[in-house]
């Protein structure tokens, strides 16, 4: 557990002095684990849908699922920072609406920040979030939420057009007053360039070792994935195994009347 609350200026501080440490949790247990662990920042991802919700993308996630389940991380009271992603259909809403789904993930659901995918496009918006209270994390690179415009998910910055606008992106949302950015799938040189331009903090997730912080989902940190894991996931556990093994055995002394003994 951190000895201090972390907020988002801890987090915005931390440029320059070392890695920022962060993951998903989608539940009130992984939570707890995580900022005993130290943690210093827990994401509600959309990627609750992909991991705890059977979705094969992030799109299907909606206001709802996310207030429920930030509620539920917020329950273990983390030291950590806790960021909640906004989904797919509300990022893209009218400035009100956007406002209005924003303060319920921090007023109801106890969020202490929002993520928000989108580049320079998003900035205006970003922009009027901060002046409303609203502290917003950034998203650049590969944006899942735009998966089937996309047409699958593929690595950013490798070429010179797309490492220009990254740039651009990056900077629009540091203007606009984000207090760090994430930064998915983005080549690592060109992530490094990033972060060497930026005030705040650029967490990388598959963007190479040159950010200014990490973030993984915590189901592939884990090993409880039921299939794909991303190549650049280290793996630091394989609890998904464990758990298969646990119930087999349950199953078999149950079975085999060896439980209750
Ligand atoms: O939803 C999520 O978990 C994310 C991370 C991959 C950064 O956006």
């Amino acid at each position: 557990m951190q000895a201090d609350k972390i907020t988002t200026q801890t987090i915005s501080l931390l440029k320059g002095e070392r890695p920022v440490v962060a993951v998903t949790a989608y539940d009130t247990q992984m939570a707890r684990y995580a900022d005993e662990a130290g943690v210093d920042l827990i994401l509600v991802g959309d990627s609750v849908g992909t991991t705890q919700l059977g979705f094969p993308t992030t799109v299907p996630v909606t206001l709802e699922m996310m207030l429920h389940h930030t509620a539920a991380v917020a329950r273990a009271a983390p030291g950590a920072l806790l960021v909640a992603d906004v989904p797919f259909a509300v990022a893209h809403d009218d400035f009100p609406g956007l406002l209005q789904a924003c303060r319920r993930l921090m007023q109801e659901a106890g969020a202490e920040a929002v993520k928000i995918e989108g580049g320079a496009l998003m900035a205006p918006k970003v922009k009027r979030l901060m002046q409303a209270g609203i502290p917003v994390l950034g998203h650049i690179g590969l944006l899942p939420q735009s998966f089937h415009q996309l047409g699958g998910y593929r690595k950013f910055g490798c070429s010179d057009s797309e490492k220009s606008v990254l740039v651009e992106d990056a900077l629009a949302l540091e203007q606009a007053g984000c207090f760090a950015l994430i930064c998915e799938m983005t080549e690592g040189t060109v992530a490094g360039a990033i972060a060497s331009q930026l005030k705040v903090p650029l967490i990388g997730i598959g963007s190479g070792p040159h950010c200014d912080g990490q973030i993984l989902v915590s189901n592939d940190l884990l090993g409880m994935n039921s299939g794909y894991v991303p190549s650049f996931v280290r793996q630091y556990a394989q609890l998904g195994n464990e758990a298969r093994l646990a119930f087999a055995n349950y199953a078999e002394d149950v079975r085999n009347q060896k439980f209750p003994s």
